[in-house]
């Protein structure tokens, strides 16, 4: 699922509603410019590469992969709808997850407009608000 007018500013709210497939791996959420400037790759590892109930977080700028940050707290389970809100400024995105808990991640890109969402992986995308 690609969305290339996405027009998700700082300080706005997103809602994500998805649900990872019964026999899910892997799926991510990517917010940037383009495929190869992504500011949030943000991506729950069921059981991917050897890594297991992990979230995995980076950016991509240039087409390079930045320095990954994972996550150990892993409220997602594969068949369940899930539901979980980004927002951000320019230093930071911030993610509450479905147990209502936060992590953060910084904006490397440092913008403050971002048009390009898209998801990926072994989810069905149910909706976004964004508010
Ligand atoms: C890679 C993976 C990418 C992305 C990246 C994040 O190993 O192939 O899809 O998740 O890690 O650092």
């Amino acid at each position: 699922m690609l969305i290339t007018d996405m027009g998700f500013v700082s300080g706005q709210e997103l809602k994500i509603r998805a649900k990872p497939s019964d026999d899910c791996n892997s799926f991510s959420i990517n917010i940037g410019h383009d495929a190869d400037n992504i500011a949030l790759h943000f991506n729950p590892r069921f059981d991917l590469n050897g890594v297991t109930d992990t979230i995995v977080i980076n950016c991509k700028s240039g087409g390079s992969w930045g320095e990954e940050q994972r996550e150990e707290n892993f409220p997602f389970t594969c068949g369940e709808e899930s539901k979980f809100y980004i927002n951000y400024n320019m230093e930071c995105f911030y993610i509450k997850l479905p147990d209502g808990s936060m992590i953060d991640f910084p904006n490397r890109l440092g913008d403050v407009k971002y048009d390009y969402f898209r998801v990926d992986g072994m989810a069905q995308f149910i909706g976004f608000k964004m508010q």
